[in-house]
């Protein structure tokens, strides 16, 4: 009997090859080759027809005049966050993979988006491969009453849900999780990339083809990406991942990839006795309960896409009991912690050769921007120096190896928000300060423009 053909790829990047390889060529990332059953012929080709936007359909070149620009059509999701995320709406015909890890809320979101979307009279199927109807039927009841266009299926064979679709053709579906769908026809067990790529092309025709708006639930490994070739990633129109601290009461839903809007954008939730509800002002939720007057504390606001969020940066300066000082950061990079320590020694005089050092972002939140840069000197400084920022005070700004303070983005956005949550002196790159005429007043707040880390540490 003939051994079944197999090819050998990358479960990072999706290269293949007909040889077992220590490194791909491709992503340059070791270890990573797997065995796997070779794709049918039919589904090789459609995946190398790349994008498969039109699957089947022979295209021929148009000139710009010639395309249509019919707004896309979109669809409301019932919570306002979730639109934002999703650059305004459901795209009609839309691939969207929902991230994250276990427990974070995936099914728990897009159960209530699917009651939501069906109270609006769409015509909406849920799949699940990994809950039976009972554990559904449970989950819904806590989420309320569904409207009877909402319908459920158990159900993992991927040719099999084609078929469901032909024949019922709804508006929306999802698919939770793509890592328990599978294709007979591909010999690779569930789970596997090969399997998940073969299934998530089927289920791209589908959404293509029929123009049903899919939203696919993605597991993530240890790593925190979604598992599976990341080459997932790449055929997908929206990834989204769903994070935050599974104690905390909040959820964040963050947008990496969105070809129909803004990348890193973010929408808030909270997760409560009856389902994920918004959180509409973020800022106040995530400054809520701040100890007041408190040394090593201070505020600083943070662009996540196009919305300014305020978050407080904590930190410690101890006298070290070891020969090397500890040094750590939860929500800020720790490389970027350790630059900033030698800035402020050397540019600013501040000694903390003796002294442990420990950052954090209140509330678990994660700041990737190098805006806080100035937040996390003025909240060491204080700390160091154990004597409080004034109340009323806000800091952002990118902090330079010279101790320069640099420009940052829609400063004038960031000032806003600071307003609006009723702070009262914005320390901020002076550089920035000029546009912020040009914005108009913003009333009640003093600006300090600073060019210097000294000279923002004299002004405290
Ligand atoms: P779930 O949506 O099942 O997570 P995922 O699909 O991402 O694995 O979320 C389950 C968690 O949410 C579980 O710990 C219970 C909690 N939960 C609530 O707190 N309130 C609710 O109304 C629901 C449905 C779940
Ligand atoms: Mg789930």
């Amino acid at each position: 009997m003939a051994r079944p053909k197999t090819v050998f790829f990358c479960s990072d990047c999706g290269y293949e090859s007909g040889k077992w390889m220590g490194q791909c060529p491709s992503c340059k990332a070791w270890n990573t080759f797997v065995e796997a059953p070779a794709a049918p012929k039919k589904a090789q080709t459609a995946a190398r027809g790349g994008g498969g936007l039109a699957a089947g359909l022979p295209q021929t070149p148009k000139t710009l005049k010639e395309i249509d620009t019919d707004v896309e059509e979109r669809a409301a999701s019932g919570f306002g966050e979730l639109d934002r995320v999703l650059g305004g709406g459901i795209v009609k015909g839309s691939l969207v993979l929902i991230g994250g890890d276990p427990g974070i809320g995936k099914s728990t979101i897009l159960l209530q988006v699917c009651r939501n979307l069906a109270a609006a009279g769409q015509n909406v199927l849920y799949i699940s491969g990994e809950e039976s109807l009972r554990q559904i039927r449970m989950r819904a009841e806590r989420i309320g009453e569904c409207a009877d266009t909402l319908s459920f299926l158990c159900e993992t064979d991927a040719e099999r849900i084609m078929e469901v679709l032909h024949e019922r053709r709804p508006d929306t579906v999802v698919i939770d999780s793509i890592q328990t769908m599978y294709r007979e026809d591909v010999t690779a067990s569930p789970g596997s990339p090969t399997q998940i790529r073969e299934c998530t092309m089927t289920f791209m025709q589908a959404a293509k083809g029929f123009g049903i708006s899919m939203f696919l639930v993605g597991h993530v490994t240890k790593e925190g990406t979604v598992a599976g070739p990341r080459m997932l990633e790449h055929m997908v129109d929206t990834v989204l991942y769903f994070e935050g601290e599974k104690s905390a009461a909040y959820r964040i839903l963050r947008s990496v990839k969105n070809r129909f809007g803004a990348t890193n954008e973010i929408g808030v939730f909270e997760m409560r006795e009856d389902g994920l509800a918004e959180v509409p002002d973020p800022s106040g939720f995530l400054l809520d309960g701040r100890p007041k007057g408190a040394p090593g504390s201070v505020v600083t606001c943070s662009m996540e896409g196009t919305r300014p969020l305020l978050v407080e940066i904590q930190a410690l300066a101890c006298k070290t009991n070891f020969a090397a000082p500890r040094r750590t950061a939860a929500g800020v990079d720790y490389n970027r912690l350790n630059l900033l320590i030698a800035v402020m020694e050397k540019r600013a005089g501040a000694k903390l050769w003796d002294e442990d050092v420990y950052v954090n972002i209140a509330g678990g939140m994660r700041v990737t921007e190098p805006s806080a840069d100035l937040g996390v000197v003025l909240a060491i400084a204080s700390s160091l120096a154990d004597r409080p920022v004034p109340e009323g005070v806000i800091a952002f700004g990118e902090v330079g190896l010279s101790g320069e303070v640099r420009s940052v983005s829609r400063a004038a956005d960031r000032v806003r928000e600071a307003a609006r949550q009723g702070f009262t002196t914005c320390i901020l790159p002076k550089v920035c300060v000029r546009g912020l005429k040009d914005a108009g007043q913003i009333d009640g707040m003093k600006i300090v423009g600073v060019s210097s880390v000294s000279e923002a540490l004299r002004n405290i």
